[in-house]
């Protein structure tokens, strides 16, 4: 008798399974398999000694469920040892199961030592932290290293996913990365593999519904899930959406050795893991970016008073976050006779005009007005940076039938993305501070 077919790939996934590129993203739409062939993609050297795989989600509670998926495992005789979230076969592979919730936690995986690496939803990571994991894929043996990963359009790692996997790149071809290592040449090879529901046969037949289901989303989440489209990935209640940040590319303006009209945005570090952040603005234009790690505010004043003087920036052209430590810093430069500008975020908002809307709080008409400047064009973004891009995506809005606009705080948005918006704040305090003067004071009584 023949034996049992634990699990058998279907077309799409016999590409991924049998492709022999270094890293693949099998990614798109949902339901077309992604996670069941990254799963048994693991299995395919558990009867050698020694071999050693592992997968991982952002968060536990979604591991959980890939973990239940692997239950079967038991049939190929086995064990699963709970604590260590860890099968070991007869053969002498074993499979561990991990996850990378908050940054910095993939600093847990330095030293290890895997074969094959599987990111579930690669799309939820941070770049870092698939790039120090994806650093575990290592052996001293002929088993080869494979990293595998699959996305849904979207989420916070879109960016570096798109560049990194599919932005002018065709679909199914690989493409090299040269190196000379030892004097050899070595080459990196690494390819996308389109998946869809359409691909997944078993699930048309038996779960059409579901297709339905993701045929009738509203079009933008049609084509995120449905047609697996990562030109897609914007939430719809995202405050800034990814093209009006890329429209918003200029050239950097030459620096002149004097900035006369420049102001500057600071975002002090908060927390001991945050970074402090200057952001220099010139004409409305996003010139540079600084960032430091570990300063005091003594420290932080130091650079700053540096940074007004080198460039003879007006004092009242500098907007510093006064919440938490960002007062000590404005005070020792008050006692230096440098009266910055407080940027207060919990404030009430400031009077504008006939502007339309009203606001939770001065962050909220601070950013709200920040995107609609930028989607006007008159903000632009002279630098190229992925981390800024990267949070100013990030942050989420509700406005109600008040027209009342609350965006996110940015604790919210740090438990969302696991990371600060430091680069964003700076920029929008560089810009905001001058936007101030044409605003008035809210009456206080
Ligand atoms: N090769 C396969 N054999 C049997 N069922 C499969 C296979 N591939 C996918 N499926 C079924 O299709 C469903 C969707 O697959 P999944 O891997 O969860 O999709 P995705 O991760 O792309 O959203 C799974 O629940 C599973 O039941
Ligand atoms: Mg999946």
């Amino acid at each position: 008798m023949l034996p049992e077919i634990l699990w058998k790939p279907q077309p799409s996934q016999c590409l991924m399974l049998t492709s022999s590129a270094d890293e693949i993203l099998f990614g798109g739409a949902k339901g077309g398999g992604k996670s069941e062939a990254l799963l048994f993609g693991a299995l395919r050297y558990i009867d050698r000694m020694g071999y050693k795989a592992l997968i991982v989600r952002r968060t536990y509670p979604r591991l959980k469920e890939l973990i239940g998926r692997a239950m079967c495992f038991k049939q190929l005789s086995g064990h699963y040892n709970k604590q260590e979230k860890t099968w070991k076969f007869p053969g002498g592979g074993s499979i561990s199961f991990g996850h990378c919730q908050n940054p910095g936690d993939e600093l847990n995986y330095q030293g290890h030592q895997y074969h094959y690496i599987g990111f579930d939803q690669v799309e939820e990571f941070t770049e870092e932290m698939f790039l120090v994991i994806s650093a575990c894929g290592r052996k001293a043996d002929d088993i080869p290293v494979r990293i595998r990963a699959t996305a849904n359009p979207g989420g916070i790692g879109r960016i570096w996913v798109r560049k990194r996997w599919i932005q002018e790149k065709l679909p199914n071809v690989k493409y090299y990365t040269q190196g000379v290592v030892n004097g050899k040449p070595v080459k990196l090879s690494s390819m996308f593999i389109p998946s869809t529901v359409f691909d997944n046969k078993i699930l048309l037949e038996h779960n059409p519904e579901y297709v339905l289901f993701l045929q009738n989303l509203p079009e933008k989440l049609k084509r995120m899930y449905l047609e697996g489209d990562f030109e897609a990935g914007d939430e719809s209640d995202q405050l800034i959406e990814y093209r009006y940040i890329e429209k918003a590319r200029t050239d950097p303006l030459q620096i002149p050795e004097v900035l006369h009209e420049a102001t500057l945005g600071v975002d002090v570090a908060r927390f001991g893991d945050d970074k402090t952040v200057f952001a220099f603005m010139e004409n409305n234009v996003l010139q540079k970016i600084e960032e430091f790690e570990k300063k005091d505010i003594a420290e932080v004043a130091e650079l700053l008073t540096d940074r007004i003087e080198a460039y003879k920036i007006k004092p009242e052209n500098v907007g510093v976050d006064t919440v938490g430590l960002g007062a000590g810093v404005y005070d020792i430069c008050r006692s230096r006779g440098l009266i910055l500008t407080e940027i207060i975020s919990g404030m009430k908002p400031l009077e504008l005009k006939g502007d339309p809307f009203s606001y939770r709080n001065l962050r909220s008409q601070m950013l709200w007005r920040f995107r609609e400047c930028l989607m006007k064009g008159e903000i632009k973004i002279g630098i190229d940076d992925d981390i800024l891009k990267e949070e100013a995506i990030a942050v989420r809005y509700e406005i109600s039938n008040e027209r009342l606009i609350a965006i996110e705080s940015k604790e919210e948005v740090k438990r969302r993305i696991g990371r600060s918006t430091n680069r964003l704040d700076a920029a929008v305090y560089a810009w905001f501070v001058r936007e101030m003067k044409s605003y008035r004071k809210p009456h206080l009584y």
